[in-house]
């Protein structure tokens, strides 16, 4: 498909920050960082700047056949460039929604985008000094706090480890080498499994462990500690940071697994009569659904064809997130939500339940 992109040059005084959590990005550049890596880069379809913490992830919706797919990707771009955001994304064999974007996604195409959300950002969680510590495409929001850092505080004090198969395998190193060399206390340290007979590499070699971290940030144990990358490969460095007697408060990773398990859905009977059930109205589809008890609201619109975007399922990335117009439901999200939110009526239709007939805008 040819795309055209019309190149509009406008200053943050003519620009609206984001008003609402759903947007139409627009495709502005794809560009190779590393084998089957990708950054693509994006600005608003209308007149608006990206305001978003550096670490916080989005979920873009995927025109794949036959449906539509849900994706959450962390933010790889700084939010002190306000004008674009970037995801940085590595695709795997079977990956159905980042395949599609390598083999779809060009200059000029736009997408739906939902978020941004999320809490690991050292916005959140400051620290006198850092280390980040990612695996692979763990990496990106370790990125957007360091671009963000160099932009706003070039002499904040980081260790950047990261963890790779080869060293081509490494994403972002010339940008981050290139850092490096006007923020002084930025020190970074590579890890790779192994490489090739080609591979000019004289780094460290192997799985990440207590004497690589010791060598790498031998002041660790003062350091607040950003992790991201596979569960296994947090799992280690949590339980080599408990072992070594670690103040976890200042210890923290980013997981797209709920930290609590979402309520197991009550067991519907065969026989329970359609008068325990509960009605929802969804008020933009003028359809009445009975819903069972134990049901999601998600699960109710499905079932009734009723589209609600969704992508974790578990009430982390706010994809699902409606307006209720009216009735009690019960919620058990896991951070996909803001109070704020909350206090305006929205709920997330993957983890909520009906207590009485209510109204959903959908
Ligand atoms: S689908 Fe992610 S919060 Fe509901």
């Amino acid at each position: 498909m040819n795309m055209t992109i019309s190149l509009r040059h406008q200053h943050l005084d003519q620009m609206q920050p984001w008003s609402d959590r759903q947007h139409l990005l627009e495709c502005l550049s794809a560009t190779p960082e590393a084998p089957d890596v990708m950054t693509f880069t994006f600005r608003s379809d209308k007149d608006n700047w990206f305001r978003y913490l550096p670490g916080q992830f989005v979920t873009l919706e995927l025109p794949t056949a036959p449906e539509p797919v849900m994706r959450t990707y962390t933010l790889s771009s700084t939010p002190s460039r306000p004008f674009s955001v970037a995801v940085t994304v590595k695709a795997q064999k079977d990956s159905i929604g980042t395949r599609w974007m390598f083999e779809n996604l060009k200059p000029g195409m736009r997408i739906k985008a939902f978020g941004p959300l999320g809490d690991f950002s050292h916005i959140r969680h400051p620290g006198e000094k850092y280390l980040f510590v990612s695996a692979g495409s763990g990496i990106t929001p370790m990125m957007a706090m360091t671009r963000y850092m160099a932009d706003t505080g070039p002499l904040s004090d980081i260790t950047f480890v990261n963890c790779s198969r080869s060293p081509a395998d490494i994403i972002f190193r010339s940008e981050l080498e290139y850092l490096a060399r006007f923020m002084p206390n930025l020190d970074l340290g590579f890890i790779v499994e192994g490489c090739g007979r080609t591979d000019l590499w004289s780094g460290l070699k192997g799985r990440i462990d207590k004497a690589k971290i010791g060598l790498l940030a031998p002041d660790f144990m003062e350091r607040t500690i950003f992790c991201c990358g596979p569960e296994v490969f947090m799992d280690a460095v949590r339980s080599m940071l408990e072992a070594h007697g670690f103040d976890m408060a200042r210890y923290h990773q980013e997981s797209f697994q709920p930290a609590q398990a979402a309520t197991p859905l009550a067991e519907v009977s065969d026989d329970a009569s359609m008068d325990a059930a509960t009605s929802i109205r969804f008020t933009m589809a003028g359809r009445d659904v009975a819903c069972a008890p134990g049901q999601t609201i998600l699960q109710a619109a499905r079932g009734a064809g009723v589209r609600i975007g969704a992508a974790c399922e578990s009430g982390l990335c706010g994809t699902c997130r409606v307006m209720k117009l009216s009735g009690e439901v019960e919620m058990n999200h896991n951070g996909g939500i803001l109070d704020d939110e909350i206090d305006e009526g929205y709920i997330l239709a993957c983890c909520s339940r009906p207590k009485t007939d209510v109204q959903i805008e959908a």
